[in-house]
């Protein structure tokens, strides 16, 4: 199996057990099928002083940020609150460099209790993505609570029409952030060689 390059999952929730999170893992564990390298960092696990006082200094930040500048590709999850993403993963993303995402490929996740707030990837994610120059910031996919429920066993469970998005999703960060063959089929046109004409 080719190793092209780690992931990292990066888990937006300050909760445990997380929506969020199941999405991240349901993504790792595809891409990790498809022989990707896969790294984890949980904001919820990061030092809160530090990170309210803004202390990029901290050694387990500094330890984040070279987790992510290292990365290849990043996978960043998030519930929505409050019409947006968490306060505690801007707190981790307001003490990155400003180019910590340049030359990735990013592809962001969210689950939220209502789809009236899907649109809070693209609205409130994605610029903030964009603002720390990443490569591409692929299509995201959402879910609502309903989507990912529980087991009794207490494990979350993706709805069919959810885990077939996160396929697709997983795909195309396969193929334009690793650069792997495609699974089936054809060969997904990279977005670089898209032509118009009218
Ligand atoms: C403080 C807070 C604010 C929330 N705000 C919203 C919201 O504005 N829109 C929405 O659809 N869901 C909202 N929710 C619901 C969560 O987004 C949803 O349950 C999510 O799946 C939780 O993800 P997690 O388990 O990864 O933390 C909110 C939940 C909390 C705790």
């Amino acid at each position: 199996m080719s190793t092209s390059g780690s992931v990292l999952l990066v888990a937006g929730s300050p909760s445990a057990p997380s929506r969020s999170s199941a999405l991240l893992e349901a993504v790792g564990t595809r891409l990790a099928l498809r022989g990707a390298r896969i790294e984890r960092l949980s904001v919820r696990e990061l030092p809160a002083q530090a990170l309210l006082s803004a202390d990029a200094s901290h050694p387990q930040l500094q330890r984040a940020a070279d987790q992510l500048a290292q990365a290849r590709a990043v996978v960043i999850a998030t519930p929505v609150y409050k019409a947006a993403y968490t306060g505690v993963l801007k707190a981790f993303l307001d003490l990155l460099p400003q180019s910590a995402l340049k030359g990735k490929t990013v592809l962001p996740l969210a689950s939220g209790g209502s789809p009236h707030h899907m649109l809070a990837l693209d609205y409130a994610l994605r610029p903030v993505l964009q603002s720390l120059a990443a490569r591409h910031v692929l299509a995201g996919v959402y879910a609502t609570d309903s989507q990912v429920t529980l087991t009794p066993e207490g494990a979350y469970q993706l709805h069919s029409d959810l885990a077939q998005r996160l396929d697709d999703s997983v795909e195309t960060l396969a193929f334009e952030g690793l650069h792997l063959k495609p699974l089936q089929g054809f060969e997904p046109v990279h977005f670089s060689q898209v032509r118009c004409s009218a």
